[in-house]
């Protein structure tokens, strides 16, 4: 299966995927944890990342498709995956559109998770993250670890996101609207969205989104 899944910051795109990914055996491709991996190595890609990252802002379409491009046919996209944060909008979109073209593909379905934009927030602020693993992600009151500041699943120490920030975060919320939502209706036209509700616990929300997903052949 080859799904996208779209959603506001904090929405729990990352929590879900590590669920779905592996209920699914399927790769989670996470561009935002690419850009993250380049940034703590120090690569020329991660420098040029961080300024955009930092403010909240897309990094440009060069550099992003490119990135998700080569980690797609690194997984070997005829056989699955799940992109989380790619594509951001409409360049991206039709990039992708592109790529799976020439080798006979398509996406299969486009999950798209609704949250109140106060509960975005609550989320964020809480956030704690793993610097071991991207996929072990925390939240000081809905999810938190044994002991502060430490990763239950591997002993990593735990983070908060530079992105995180209040000022950060409105912005980040600001390009969603502008620039990510109207890849919905550009799924759509394609029927290719389902849309859940992305409230209540975890596991509730992976069970809803495996029962709304279509069914593998
Ligand atoms: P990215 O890393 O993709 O960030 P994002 O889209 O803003 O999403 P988040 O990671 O903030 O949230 P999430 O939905 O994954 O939520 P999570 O599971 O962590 O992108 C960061 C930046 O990179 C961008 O701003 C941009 O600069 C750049 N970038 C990335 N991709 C790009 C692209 N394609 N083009 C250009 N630039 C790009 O959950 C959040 C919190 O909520 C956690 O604490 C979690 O524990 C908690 N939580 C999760 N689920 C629940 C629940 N059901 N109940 C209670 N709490 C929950
Ligand atoms: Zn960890």
């Amino acid at each position: 299966m080859r799904i996208v899944l779209v959603g506001p910051p904090g929405a729990g795109k990352g929590t879900q995927a590590a669920y779905l990914a592996k209920n699914l055996a399927i790769p989670h491709i996470s561009t935002g944890d690419l850009f993250r991996a380049n940034i703590s190595q120090g690569t020329p890609l991660g420098q040029k990342a961080q300024e955009y990252m930092r403010a909240g802002q897309l990094v440009p379409d060069e550099v992003t498709i490119g990135m998700a491009k080569d980690r797609m046919q690194q997984a070997d996209a005829a056989h699955g995956f799940l992109l989380d944060g790619f594509p951001r909008n409409l360049a991206q979109a039709e990039a992708l559109d592109e790529i799976l073209k020439a080798d006979g593909l398509g996406l299969d379905a486009v999950l798209d998770l609704e949250v109140p934009e106060d509960e975005v927030v609550k989320r964020i602020a809480g956030r704690r993250m793993c610097r071991k693993d991207s996929s072990h992600i925390f939240h000081v009151i809905y999810n938190p670890p044994a002991a502060e500041g430490v990763c239950d699943v591997c002993g990593g120490e735990l983070y908060q996101r530079e992105d995180d920030s209040e000022e950060t975060v409105r912005k980040r919320l600001e390009v969603y609207h502008s620039e990510t939502e109207p890849i919905i209706d550009y799924y759509k036209a394609q029927g290719l969205v389902v849309t859940i509700s992305a409230l209540g616990k975890v596991a509730e929300v992976t069970q809803r989104a495996m029962g709304a997903l279509p069914s593998r052949e």
